[in-house]
């Protein structure tokens, strides 16, 4: 599967642009910036309805223009469509999107135009708190399952209102009431989340044990770290059991949720823990070991929308090549020659890349072709 063409307006820093791609490894250079994110940006918005970075479609509209819109053709073993979305943000709110002409939903997106983002951040991923790798799991669990995002969504809604309630108990026990039925929408759409994030280990853990043995020689491993306790349940997933769990947890923990006014267990406290032979990535593994393991999330991420889509990914790598030794950096390529198209940027032409690349130099929101680039 291949992106070959694309059509920004009003998109960021893009007026207007119009680029044809070719299948294969495109490299986008030029100056800090030049606007080169926010290409991979829109890239990654046409696959998700989601900015890398901004929270609010507002920001994704050039200053001063009241609408935007991006579009693209997708071509897939011989057969091509073309994705359009126009956003209007003044005077409030509204999206078009459409495959073909033919409106459609968010979630049909990724089933035309599957796509792995993957910026130096991500790099630290393993190093940084559990709410990192968090946000991996749950934006890629969400992809897979627009009812994951739902539940998730609505999780996090009753989360934030018990954390509310819980400091107001302390002066005011009448608020006991409103806890207990928080409770119950915590618990119910909690344990969903768990289930549904337990029963990606399987599909996960294949996944980096693999590409990790690929690109480091070894096997590395992951499991869920669950702060509900849900190992004790052995290997039953059921979503009563976790439920009966974690309403067991909340009750047992309550005194002391109450004088610190937070939840402390749940999915938003759990993590997915990285090892080499038995011992935490996060802890004991060096700066490359640590680099490795993330880059083995994000392949395995990109395997796992594979085999969902039935698609090869789109890659999207934002200035991460730099951040990479030669020897990963050649073994993160190579995943082209399996059938990805892969979009890179960097701030310096070429660097050690295959001569098959094509190369654009981006300024100020124009893209020209460089060397052999193709015409836009
Ligand atoms: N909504 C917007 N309208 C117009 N310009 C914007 C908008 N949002 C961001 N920009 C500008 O777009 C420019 C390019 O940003 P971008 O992040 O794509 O740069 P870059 O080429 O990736 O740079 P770097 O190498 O530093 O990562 C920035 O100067 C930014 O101020
Ligand atoms: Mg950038």
């Amino acid at each position: 599967m291949n992106i070959s063409f694309l059509l920004l307006k009003d998109f960021r820093n893009y007026r207007h642009l119009e680029l044809r791609l070719e299948p294969g490894v495109t490299l986008f250079f030029g100056r800090n910036a030049a606007g080169k994110t926010n290409l991979l940006e829109a890239c990654y918005y046409l696959s998700s309805l989601t900015s890398v970075r901004a929270e609010r479609d507002h920001d994704l509209c050039r200053w001063g223009a009241q609408e935007f819109s991006v579009g693209c053709r997708v071509d897939h073993v011989g057969a091509s469509k073309t994705i359009k979305i126009q956003v209007a943000v003044e005077p409030s709110l509204r999206r078009k999107i459409t495959v073909e002409d033919v409106p459609v939903r968010k979630s049909d997106l990724i089933r035309v135009l599957p796509a792995v983002y993957f910026s130096p951040d991500d790099l630290y991923m393993i190093k940084r708190s559990s709410a990192s790798r968090r946000k991996f799991l749950d934006s890629l669990l969400g992809r897979l399952d627009p009812e994951y995002a739902r539940r998730l969504s609505r999780y996090q809604d009753a989360l934030t209102r018990r954390n509310n309630v819980l400091k107001k108990i302390r002066s005011d026990p009448s608020w006991r009431k409103t806890l207990e039925s928080l409770d119950g929408i915590l618990v119910e759409s909690g344990s969903v989340v768990i289930a549904r994030r337990l029963s990606a280990m399987d599909d996960l853990r294949k996944e980096v044990s693999g590409t990790y043995a690929f690109i480091a020689g070894r096997p590395c491993d992951v499991t869920y770290s669950s702060s509900i306790g849900v190992e004790a349940l052995g290997d039953r997933v059921e979503v009563a059991a976790i439920s009966r769990q974690f309403h067991e947890r909340l009750l047992a923990s309550r005194e002391e949720e109450t004088a610190r006014g937070i939840t402390l267990s749940g999915p938003h406290r759990d993590d997915i823990v990285l090892t080499l032979d038995g011992k935490e990535v996060r802890y004991f593994g060096s700066q490359g070991e640590q680099r490795s393991a993330a880059l083995a999330l994000k392949i395995a991420e990109s395997k796992m929308l594979e085999a969902v889509f039935g698609r090869k990914p789109l890659l999207l790598l934002d200035d991460v090549l730099s951040e990479l030794d030669k020897e990963r950096r050649t073994k993160v390529l190579s995943l082209c020659d399996l059938g990805h198209q892969i979009l890179i940027t960097s701030t310096d032409p070429k660097e050690d890349l295959s001569s098959r690349v094509s190369e654009f130099r981006v300024q100020g929101g124009t893209v020209e072709p460089y060397g052999g680039g193709v015409q836009p």
